[in-house]
């Protein structure tokens, strides 16, 4: 752990926030069916723990394990220490109440649900990434909650968590969050003064660039590793194809950064990528293709490399933020939807996977206003 002097830490950060604050509170990330981790953010390193059990009386205690100090200059956070507790042992698809405390931090009570192992179960989650669209807030899961008329199990972040703008306002601390690193996440720039920002923030297991997040029926494949300015490694294709063959979840979605289809204006690096692993994904059976990076909402329709339609190919739904200038005017013959306005500055999508059927739908909302369905469409398993 790298420590800064602590007088150092009251100088430049503390005297913004009162000491036992939280600077990001309590959070849920890298979801298992027997783990989960509890994390938050304070501007003073603090002693914490964790109360955790299958009902409000909790029975089970987890101290803090590690401390990261980071630096979330985004958040106005110079200095910031990600604390972390990891869960294990604990039964799927299985709610658990939780609640932070510590001697300099004030009580936090929240809880969280396992993965489910069960593939015929229904699930639904939420997709968001780049700028104002990534970290689902209470009031965006409760929507959705209503809409899809079922518990929204977890997030998914298509990258660029280094410039989106909530972490401090408020992420909810119950739906956990999986990351596609993006190109942001991985450089270190003004928005990213630490390159391991993402991983302090995460709890990645090993620093892992790419890995399976399983949940009941569905494998989110996550190419956090995928570099959007570069042709793939072959060592990346490897491992999409062996976790791919060897899938036995029904509903295989892959989840990258760099988007493969798009008619955005801001990415240009899709066609060289494109050849090398889309081709991948229509043969072993992927229907969805969940990417960010270009700075509008699109979805094509089912399509190979070629952007030609076919019954069993994947879709590629770019979620990278809705940001109306960045759209282009004349669509592709592949894009099935883009959004064109008005202009809003936020949108949520989900999806509702239930047997061989998944529904997904995109929301945008103006600040002050209801939510407005933009997009809805279904995929199907095997065609
Ligand atoms: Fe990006």
């Amino acid at each position: 752990m790298r420590r800064t002097p602590a007088i150092l830490v009251l100088l430049v950060a503390g005297c913004r926030m009162a000491a036992g604050d939280y600077a990001a509170k309590p959070y849920v990330v890298n979801p298992k069916p027997d783990g989960m981790t509890i994390a938050w953010a304070t501007v003073n390193e603090t002693r914490g723990f964790v109360d955790y059990g299958p009902t409000p009386a909790y029975g089970r205690r987890a101290t803090v394990q590690r401390v990261d100090e980071t630096n979330l200059r985004q958040y106005d956070l110079e200095h910031a220490f990600i604390h972390k507790v990891r869960l294990r042992g604990l039964n799927p698809d299985t709610k658990y109440y939780y609640r932070v405390h510590g001697p300099e931090l004030p009580a936090y009570e929240n809880h969280f649900c396992t993965a489910p192992v069960r593939h015929d179960r229904t699930v639904c989650f939420m997709i968001g990434g780049d700028r104002n669209n990534a970290w689902p807030e209470d009031d965006d899961v409760a929507f959705v909650e209503d809409t899809a008329g079922t518990r929204v199990e977890f997030f998914v972040d298509v990258g660029d968590f280094a410039v989106c703008r909530r972490f401090r306002r408020g992420w909810q601390g119950r739906v956990p969050v999986v990351l596609a690193r993006g190109n942001h996440d991985n450089e270190v720039r003004k928005e990213n003064a630490d390159p391991k920002q993402v991983q302090h923030v995460y709890d990645f297991d090993d620093d892992k660039l790419d890995f399976t997040v399983a949940w009941g029926p569905v494998l989110l494949v996550v190419n956090g590793g995928d570099q959007i300015y570069k042709p793939v490694s072959r060592r990346a294709v490897d491992w999409l194809e062996s976790v791919l063959a060897s899938a036995a979840q029904p509903w295989k979605i892959v989840a990258c950064h760099g988007v493969f289809f798009s008619d955005g204006l801001h990415a240009k690096e899709g066609p060289p990528r494109r050849r090398q692993i889309w081709p991948v994904f229509h043969r072993f059976g992927v229907p969805l293709v969940l990417t960010g990076h270009d700075h509008i909402y699109s979805r094509t329709t089912r399509i190979d490399v070629d952007g030609r339609p076919v019954p069993d190919g994947p879709c590629n739904l770019c979620f990278g933020g809705i940001l109306v200038e960045y759209s282009r005017d004349v669509p592709s013959p592949w894009m099935a939807y883009q959004f064109r306005g008005p202009e809003v500055r936020g949108g949520i999508a989900f999806a509702v996977v239930e047997g061989q059927s998944a529904q997904i739908k995109l929301y945008t909302r103006k600040r002050g206003k209801d939510y407005e369905l933009q997009d809805q469409f279904e995929l199907t398993l095997g065609k």
